[in-house]
């Protein structure tokens, strides 16, 4: 059964990986399109994309819904690939092409998004998506790379097993939400800009979040998810991906949701996220590669794949990644099971996107136009990289401050683990070459320790020959420095874990090495948790550092915090469970609340106790944060909801802005992450623990120093979820909650009778 999923896997990628390769602008000057529509610049993008679809032959419109799309060469319409990854940088993908080396051999490579999550820093998310869009242009620009970006991963990580949660900003959806916004924001060039950077695509909708659990994998999944969770939980990234950064494209994602696949789903596609979510004609769907195919030769939903083409195609899929549509749309139109001009839509959809990303346009008259290699891998890029990567360290524990280590007073460094001289291990997945790669030994080096180094041991395996040797590497020294955890070869695509425990005999080694009774620090690698509460309690554990996936700089990004010439400010964007968590509920469950076959999932509904909270994480300095001025006591809902501006959603009308002073009472300068969470008793039960609300990164708050941050709460936020998926507001008691572990609280009322300020749409009966 295993052996069978793996091997599904592999024929997967196999078949995305050898599509057709093909870039170039068409030629509006000599080319045949020359004084046509589509050239003419003044004309609306929809109406130009029209205009060329419709001359295209049944043929030619069949060939091009295909992501490996050969164009019309009769029209001067090049070939165009539109599967390109940029998840944290540009990836190796069908649509980019590496040079083997000297220029355009290479992009910079950031942390993955889970590591940047835990930053909390916005404005670096948004310099991000603008430095891979620059490097995206460059490579367009070379004819080595395309427009479009399948990016970023916005499901959120619900299961601390799957595979996938270090592509993810993490466990809550508004975090998530956030991250879309600000990352499609610098992938785009803006919201909604006259002239699109690059286009970016918000997946997978809906409710991917697990690869291969025990009796079923992703390909086949039907996740049973409730309305209430489908709006308050699944889509809120997409909700803010499609609506409030209008991202160009969406990918409908393998698994199904109550029945259907998400690629052959009307509700889905045509209801929620054109409906609901004003997913407008001029955005297009892309399917997950291959999911089209697999309706028909894993799912069995239909009788064969000319069926699996029109069945994907009627709902609303435009473009199949891969070579179904295709294949079979032909077909599919003889049999009537699908017609031209449901094709003729799909694909003026995806010319109009790539018509506003000014392919049809004058080069000279376009600034992206001109973009080359000398723009990617700036010095200012590497910086960010950096930057990111030490910002979304997570100090989970320093006994006796033992952090910062002073390199001149620390004689040998022992540097112990598989992560030991990680370089590729620290790009995660979906990445690409780098222009370097700084590991941990090397960013010790260059932090001025004298280092020894033993691997100790692998990262899945029971082998103890190497322990004898990091014992006595750890024995000579003075401090030592652990480096493991997890990474993709046990948490990947197509892979999730099974337990949350350490893997292999890591953690015996860590004990033993604590025996030594020097001062010992855990470098925790990896997207997904494990569960910490033995190094957490052992007092010869000195200090455990949580790193995601840190990137190309990732070296000397922890050695900057461990040395303190950066203090560290990341905050855990998942909880950390217990091992028993896993036990408890299986993956397949969807259900957030706590029931009798569920402890509750994520911070919001978890009844357990965790080793470490979602929002934790420590300073080198003494932080004391509380509200700036007293807030307001009550809020009249009737009075929020007439004042709300009329055009925008209810739901982004804002409560409140409520202002934060955080002082600085300890030595050492630091940034300071501000999370505000709520509360309340208001409404039907059963109630969430607290739910994130507004967070802000405060830079370089200097010891004796306060700085003030607002953090503004939306109607939204403080609205729950009925089960038929509608928002309301509810009069009764609320909590602010400030930080983790809670510094500071502010209680308030909503007044007036509940307010329904969400209509989310009805589901068709099963
Ligand atoms: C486009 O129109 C202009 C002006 O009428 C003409 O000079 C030019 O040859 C045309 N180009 C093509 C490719 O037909
Ligand atoms: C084709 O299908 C449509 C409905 O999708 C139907 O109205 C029409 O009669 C069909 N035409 C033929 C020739 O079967
Ligand atoms: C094509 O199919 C769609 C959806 O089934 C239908 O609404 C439309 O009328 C059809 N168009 C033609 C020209 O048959
Ligand atoms: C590489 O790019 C640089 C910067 O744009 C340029 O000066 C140089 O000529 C390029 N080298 C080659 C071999 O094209
Ligand atoms: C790490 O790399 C350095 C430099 O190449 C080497 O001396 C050391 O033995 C390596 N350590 C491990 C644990 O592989
Ligand atoms: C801690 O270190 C001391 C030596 O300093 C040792 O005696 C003790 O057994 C160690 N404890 C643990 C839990 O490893
Ligand atoms: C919010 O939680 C805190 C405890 O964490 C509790 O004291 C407070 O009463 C709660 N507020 C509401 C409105 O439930």
């Amino acid at each position: 059964m295993a052996r069978m999923r793996k091997a599904v896997w592999a024929a997967s990628v196999l078949a995305y990986a050898s599509q057709t390769l093909a870039f170039g602008f068409p030629d509006c000057v000599n080319g045949p399109l020359a004084n046509t529509t589509v050239c003419d610049t003044s004309d609306s993008p929809s109406a130009r994309a029209k205009a060329l679809i419709d001359m295209f032959t049944t043929d030619e419109l069949v060939s091009n819904t295909n992501s490996g799309a050969p164009g019309v060469p009769r029209l001067g319409v090049p070939a165009y690939q539109s599967a390109e990854e940029a998840l944290h940088g540009l990836a190796t993908s069908p649509g980019i092409n590496f040079a083997s080396s000297g220029n355009f051999s290479f992009a910079t490579s950031f942390p993955a998004p889970i590591h940047m999550s835990a930053a909390f820093d916005d404005l670096a998310l948004l310099a991000v998506g603008d430095v891979i869009s620059t490097e995206a242009r460059a490579f367009s620009n070379a004819n080595m790379g395309g427009l479009d970006y399948f990016t970023p991963n916005i499901n959120p990580f619900r299961d601390p097993r799957w595979g996938r949660g270090q592509e993810t900003p993490g466990e809550d959806p508004f975090r998530a939400a956030q991250y879309a916004l600000n990352y499609v924001q610098g992938l785009q060039g803006g919201i909604d800009p006259p002239q699109l950077k690059i286009a970016a695509t918000c997946k997978h909708l809906v409710g991917y979040d697990l690869e291969n659990p025990p009796g079923t994998n992703r390909f086949v999944f039907n996740a049973v998810i409730s309305q209430q969770d489908l709006a308050s939980y699944y889509t809120q990234p997409f909700q803010s991906c499609v609506r409030d950064a209008q991202a160009r494209s969406v990918m409908c994602s393998f698994n199904a949701v109550n029945g259907l696949p998400a690629c052959a789903d009307p509700f889905v596609l045509q209801t929620l996220l054109r409906g609901y979510l004003g997913f407008d004609e001029e955005r297009w769907v892309v399917a997950d590669c291959d999911a089209i195919e697999f309706l028909f030769d894993q799912r069995a939903f239909v009788p064969d794949f000319v069926h699996a083409a029109a069945v994907g195609m009627n709902a609303g899929t435009d473009i199949d990644c891969g070579t179904t549509f295709g294949d079979n749309l032909g077909a599919a139109i003889q049999m009537n099971l699908t017609n031209s001009s449901t094709l003729a839509r799909a694909l003026t959809r995806q010319y109009s996107s790539m018509i506003r990303l000014g392919y049809f346009d004058p080069p000279a008259s376009q600034p992206y136009r001109q973009i080359g290699w000398s723009e990617v891998n700036t010095a200012s890029a590497q910086q960010l990289a950096l930057e990111l990567a030490a910002e979304g360290l997570v100090l989970l524990k320093n006994l006796n401050d033992v952090l910062p280590l002073s390199t001149s007073k620390t004689g040998t460094l022992a540097l112990i683990g598989p992560w030991t001289n990680a370089t590729t291990q620290m790009q995660s997945n979906y990445a690409g070459p780098s222009p370097f790669l700084i590991s941990p030994f090397a960013g010790a080096q260059a932090a001025g320790f004298s280092v020894v180094s033993a691997l100790g041991t692998q990262i899945n395996t029971d082998d103890t020959s190497g322990f004898a040797a990091a014992l006595e590497a750890a024995m000579t020294s003075d401090v030592v420095v652990y480096a493991g955890g997890l990474d993709t070869s046990v948490e990947a695509e197509g892979m999730d874990r099974t337990t949350v425990t350490w893997p292999g005999n890591q953690l015996d080694l860590i004990t033993q090495l604590a025996g030594l009774g020097k001062p010992l620090v855990v470098l925790q690698f990896g997207g997904g948790q494990l569960d910490d509460v033995d190094l957490k309690s052992n007092p010869n554990v000195s200090a455990i550092v949580w790193s995601g996936y840190p990137g190309q700089s990732g070296g000397t990004a922890i050695f900057n915090v461990l040395t303190g010439q950066t203090a560290p400010s990341g905050r855990l964007p998942v909880t950390q469970y217990p091992a028993a968590y896993v036990e408890q509920v299986p993956m397949t469950d969807m259900t957030l609340r706590p029931s009798a076959s569920n402890p509750g999932r994520t911070y919001k509904w978890y009844t357990g106790v965790p080793t470490f909270e979602f929002g934790f994480g420590m300073s080198y300095t003494t932080f004391v944060p509380g509200f700036a001025s007293t807030p307001k006591a009550s809020y009249a809902i009737q009075a929020l909801v007439a004042a709300a501006p009329r055009d925008a959603p209810l739901d982004r009308a804002v409560l409140d802005t409520f202002q934060v002073e955080v002082q600085n009472k300890g030595a050492v300068k630091s940034d300071f992450v501000a999370l505000l969470f709520v509360n309340t008793t208001a409404g039907p039960p059963p109630f969430p623990n607290k739910e994130l609300v507004s967070y802000a990164r405060v830079k370089g708050v200097g010891p004796g120093s306060a700085a003030t941050v607002k953090l503004p709460v939306t109607l939204g936020s403080v609205a729950r979820t009925d089960e038929n998926g509608n928002a309301w507001l509810y009069p009764g008691d609320y909590s602010l909650i400030l930080d983790v572990p809670t510094r500071a609280m502010h209680s308030f009322r909503l007044t007036g009778t509940q307010t329904q300020i969400t209509h989310w749409p009805a589901a068709p009966s099963s």
